[in-house]
């Protein structure tokens, strides 16, 4: 008898809204940016509860700053908007949901290709053997909406050697990685079953979550230079601490960063 086998070009909504938390989803072909459909839906007072934000395309992704996000055909783009207090999380812990919408990034990617291989790279990107595969950008509503808009970006299917060569050294796909595809609603959910689990650590204030964070940096024990905007910050870098701030250790003793970009690694 022949299986048929679900159609990988689609996302399954109902496996998204039936094995979930996210009982509401937008899906559409293309957009300019999933983070800006979902930032302007929380303006006009449109989201109640959690709402999943999906496209097969973005024309305008955005990363952190002025970054561009590339995404092409089989690639993860998507937003998903939370209630603040809904997910019990009061503002003073807002800093620390981009590291653990990074760290449930982590731990799908783990579930499905073992651990060893996935890293968190501070602040907010997720990197496979060194590479690239992923990136965070949490952005707040309007205020006082309470809404924190968690946009994630995973190279899935989508394969690097269609990138600009200057992108091919510094990311990779899921794709690249293993030589073949993957279900995305698969991946997908797993990032989502994952994100409640962590995030619901975070409210808690779980003291091991900061572990989780630090046995993942890409950065630990790397000499790094970092700008934080107001000063750049040479050193060696002991990890990621309690707070989500990067602990450099630098020549006047170790200094702990809440923001940045990280411009040299060595
Ligand atoms: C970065 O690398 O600086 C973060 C990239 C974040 C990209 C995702 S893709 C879905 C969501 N919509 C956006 O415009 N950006 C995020």
């Amino acid at each position: 008898m022949s299986q048929s086998q679900p159609d990988e070009s689609a996302f399954d909504l109902e496996q998204i809204t039936s094995t979930t938390f996210v009982k509401e989803v937008i899906c559409h072909e293309t957009i300019d940016s999933t983070n800006n459909f979902a930032l302007e839906l929380c303006r006009s007072n449109q989201v109640s509860g959690s709402l999943l934000i999906l496209t097969e395309e973005q024309t305008a992704g955005r990363g952190r700053g002025e970054n561009v996000w590339w995404s092409t055909e089989g690639s993860l783009a998507f937003s998903l908007v939370i209630d603040a207090d809904e997910f019990r999380l009061p503002q003073e812990l807002w800093p620390q949901a981009s590291l653990t919408t990074g760290l449930a990034v982590c731990l799908a990617l783990e579930q499905l290709l073992g651990e060893g291989h996935v890293a968190l790279k501070w602040p907010n990107d997720v990197h496979l053997q060194g590479r690239k595969i992923g990136g965070i950008l949490v952005e707040v509503g309007p205020r006082p909406s309470g809404k924190l808009v968690l946009g994630i970006g995973l190279n899935v299917n989508n394969s690097l050697a269609e990138a600009a060569s200057e992108l091919q050294a510094r990311a990779t796909s899921l794709f690249d990685f293993t030589g073949r595809d993957f279900m995305r609603t698969d991946v997908l959910t797993a990032i989502l079953a994952q994100l409640e689990q962590q995030l619901s650590r975070l409210a808690l204030r779980d003291p091991l979550l900061a572990n989780d964070w630090q046995s993942r940096c890409a950065l630990r024990g790397k000499t790094v230079e970092i700008d934080s905007g107001k000063k750049r910050v040479q050193g060696t870098c002991q990890g990621i601490d309690v707070d989500g701030a990067l602990v450099v250790v630098t020549d006047e003793g170790p200094q702990r960063i809440f923001g940045g970009t990280v411009t040299h690694i060595d």
